[in-house]
């Protein structure tokens, strides 16, 4: 899609949006391809169906600390993070359907049983569950929304942020990644602000990439057009 076709999307999102929430994502069609198709019927069991509640309840272990990930992308990382923490159970949240069947069929040939997928607005997932319930929420690589006009897209903002500290654990810990430098500023603005959380970093820093975050896609993407990736790890305090 070139930018003015993505532009004239915007706009009509925009406009439909309207009387209605502005949303941090746009919905991609693209095909399935044969193993993403025979994942959605295989292994659909990993697929919780909106609405979902307490997202703890859709596992054998609820009482496992859940980290839940917004916007995986294909899910390569999200499935190797559930792999190396067989005692945490994982939900991954997204919109991108091909990155959910593919996230699937990855989970599924692995035989994990502590991770979800969900196709929804994590917003509206993150609404419904139980204040103080979440011990880790990830965002790696979120949309930048680089234009100003489309910054209120950015999903760390305050208003979005609230609702993450409300339904984390005291002590749980937000943790976000960037390679687009403006952005990593921005988060550091809005983060290093936030009463309730605090930086593990340090105010004004960024964390060492953790050598656990496994690579996502878009962080190598990022590499490759030479951009420095930014982590971020901020506690609940309050
Ligand atoms: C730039 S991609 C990064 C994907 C992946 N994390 C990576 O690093 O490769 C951002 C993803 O976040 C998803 N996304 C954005 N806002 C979302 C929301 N509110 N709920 C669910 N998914 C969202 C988009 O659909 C998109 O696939």
């Amino acid at each position: 899609m070139s930018n003015d076709q993505l532009d004239q999307q915007v706009v009509e999102l925009d406009n439909l949006n309207e009387h209605r929430e502005i949303v941090t994502f746009m919905r991609r069609s693209s095909p399935l391809n044969t193993s993403q198709r025979t994942a959605l019927e295989q292994y659909g069991h990993l697929i919780l169906e909106y609405p979902v509640g307490d997202l703890r309840q859709h596992f054998e272990h609820p009482e496992r600390p859940l980290t839940v990930e917004i916007g995986f992308g294909m899910g390569r990382s999200l499935v190797l993070m559930a792999q190396a923490n067989p005692e945490r159970n994982f939900v991954g949240i997204e919109v991108h359907v091909p990155g959910i069947a593919q996230c699937v069929y990855e989970a599924g040939t692995a035989g994990l049983s502590n991770l979800r997928v969900l196709d929804a607005d994590a917003i509206q997932v993150l609404r419904e569950m139980p204040d103080n319930s979440i011990n880790t929420v990830q965002l790696y690589f979120p949309d930048p929304w680089q234009k100003k006009r489309h910054f209120k897209r950015r999903f760390v903002v305050d208003e979005r942020m609230e609702l993450i500290e409300q339904k984390l654990e005291m002590g749980g810990t937000f943790h976000a990644a960037t390679d687009w430098e403006p952005y990593a500023e921005w988060m550091l603005d809005v983060l290093d602000n936030r009463s309730r959380l605090e930086n593990l970093a340090g105010k004004g820093n960024s964390y060492p990439r953790p050598e656990w975050r496994p690579q996502t896609k878009f962080e190598r993407r990022g590499i490759e057009a030479g951009h420095k990736i930014n982590d971020f790890i901020f506690k609940k305090i309050s």
